[in-house]
């Protein structure tokens, strides 16, 4: 797998593996500096058409092309409007800075249904005071139940969950559906302390965010049929009938709490996660013996509780890589607040109040400039420089950024620890895929690592457990009910992470 050395070699020989020093701050040769964003400014209709059709025919290589074309990781493209793609994480920095930047209530050509999110939107698509109050509550929230993720519950949890896939497979050969059935359950008993019921999870999905051009004409019906259910169940669970009463003192409504509980764990938790478990049994099926067994060294010390989640040196570099070459959010969108310079790696750029913008994460986890040979996957590329993690943008920011930071992921921990969970289960399983997974970066809103959905013939999970069964609803909830200061929390783990 890593036959890459001798190409890096060379490479930090050549210096290409430095990244570039930024461009001088002072401000008259900053001055001197600022260029115009290269690329598309048309913004008829027939412009956009040819970006979608290109878009649609060769996905992620259209991005590269445009890259290539204008020469640079700042550019213009014509998708639903001008935007201003950005590749590269120095230019990403502006999309997470909260006086430059603000979200659109739209996700690129995508907008929330609200007659399905009750005539809400998530607080992900909004801006000041009402995204920061209810941010602040999630996190508040999160942060209460992460003790008991990082014991034994959610390791229990994927236990039970994983044992079911065999059989469940046998009723439903569509093995991408069941394995988000299983990641659905140990969400939503890790968050909300009730399983929600996974078919009417497939209706939502296929209603909650449409094409705008599609929204006037939409039948919304069985969407809005599927949040009343779901919304119930959370209503009933353990839970979710805490946090209606904590969030009352907050002033939000029981429908906003339900909303914002919904999006977060199926929206913002489900999809992601389940897409990467899915790249993860891809890549573990190329991996050389060798480093199969340092995998399986570590899980084994894990499951026997013999060691931290946090010590898994192996399992989470691993991880990484994978998140590095296919990052579940691959893009994401904001419209300048002001007028401002951008600095990006390729220069210094004026953006004009009022222009949107596109974060594209995946060309930026893929920049030869910060990663030797992007495009390969390297087993202990994040072993061999651990400080490249912190270019590690695929949950929005910079990874270490502080958790507060503006519209940065809130779940960074949850799904660090959940994957190397699942990624642990999985060295105790057996799968034969029907046929060999291929990536090609065309498809741009596939999660997972392959262009086709991943099939197996069977899977079998074989580990022998000694441990207790029936795992419990998560959390001391009492702590959070307790009037708590969201800004007195110390929101870093033993080892610097999220
Ligand atoms: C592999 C898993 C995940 C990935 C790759 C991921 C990635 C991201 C990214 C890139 C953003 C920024 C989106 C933007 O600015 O448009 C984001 C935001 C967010 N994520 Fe995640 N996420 C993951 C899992 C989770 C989980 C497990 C949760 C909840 C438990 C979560 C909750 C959120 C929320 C609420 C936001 C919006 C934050 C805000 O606007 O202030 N995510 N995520």
């Amino acid at each position: 797998m890593d036959n890459t050395s001798k190409n890096r070699n060379k490479k930090e020989d050549e210096g290409l593996y430095n990244i570039p020093l930024p461009l001088p701050k002072n401000s008259s040769l900053l001055k001197q500096n600022v260029k115009e964003v290269p690329g598309n400014a048309a913004t008829g209709t027939v412009s956009s058409v040819m970006c979608l059709l290109s878009i649609k025919a060769t996905g992620h290589n259209y991005v590269r092309k445009m890259m290539r074309r204008y020469n640079s990781t700042v550019f213009r493209m014509n998708f639903f409007g001008t935007r201003i793609t950005v590749c590269d994480d120095e230019g990403m920095q502006s999309l997470f800075t909260e006086h430059l930047v603000k979200k659109e209530p739209r996700f690129g050509s995508l907008v929330v249904n609200r007659k399905v999110y009750r005539g809400l939107i998530p607080f992900e698509y909004t801006n000041g005071y009402d995204h920061d109050q209810k941010r602040d509550f999630m996190v508040d929230y999160l942060h209460c139940v992460k003790k008991d993720w990082d014991t034994q519950y959610l390791l229990l949890t994927v236990d039970e969950e994983f044992r079911t896939i065999g059989d469940r497979l046998l009723q439903n050969d569509d093995f991408e559906d069941v394995l988000s059935n299983a990641m659905c359950n140990i969400i939503s008993r890790s968050l909300l302390g009730c399983c929600l019921d996974y078919s009417q999870v497939r209706i939502w999905f296929q209603h909650v965010l449409v094409p705008v051009f599609k929204l006037d004409k939409w039948d919304s019906k069985p969407g809005v049929d599927a949040t009343e259910h779901l919304a119930k169940e959370i209503e009933e669970s353990p839970i979710g009938i805490m946090l209606m009463s904590k969030g009352k003192k907050h002033e939000f409504s029981k429908n906003e709490i339900l909303m914002e509980l919904l999006a977060m764990v199926l929206f913002n938790a489900h999809r992601s996660n389940s897409g990467a478990v899915i790249s993860a049994m891809i890549y573990l099926q190329q991996l050389t013996e060798e480093q199969l067994n340092l995998l399986k060294t570590e899980a084994t010390k894990l499951l026997n509780g013999k060691c931290s989640i946090n010590s898994l040196v192996h399992i989470e570099n691993f991880l990484m890589e994978i998140l590095r070459l296919h990052p579940p959010a691959k893009s994401i969108f904001g419209i300048a607040t002001q007028n401002f310079t951008m600095e990006s790696q390729c220069g210094f750029f004026s953006v004009k109040e009022g222009e949107l913008l596109c974060g594209d994460l995946y060309w930026t986890l893929r920049n030869p400039k910060v990663f030797v040979d992007p495009d390969t996957f390297v087993f202990d590329r994040f072993t061999k420089m651990p400080e490249l993690k912190k270019y590690m943008c695929a949950f929005g920011g910079n990874y270490y950024d502080n958790i507060k930071s503006f519209h940065k992921c809130i779940g960074q921990h949850f799904s660090m620890t959940l994957l190397k969970m699942c990624i642990c289960h999985l060295m105790f399983c057996e799968y034969e895929p029907s046929c060999e997974p291929k990536w090609t970066g065309r498809k741009i809103t596939r999660i997972p690592a392959s262009d086709k959905p991943f099939t197996v013939h069977t899977f079998e999970y074989r580990r022998e457990t000694s441990g207790p069964r029936g795992a419990r609803a998560p959390v001391d909830i009492n702590e959070f009910l307790v009037e708590t200061e969201v800004e007195t929390f110390d929101y870093e783990s033993e080892d610097g992470s999220m």
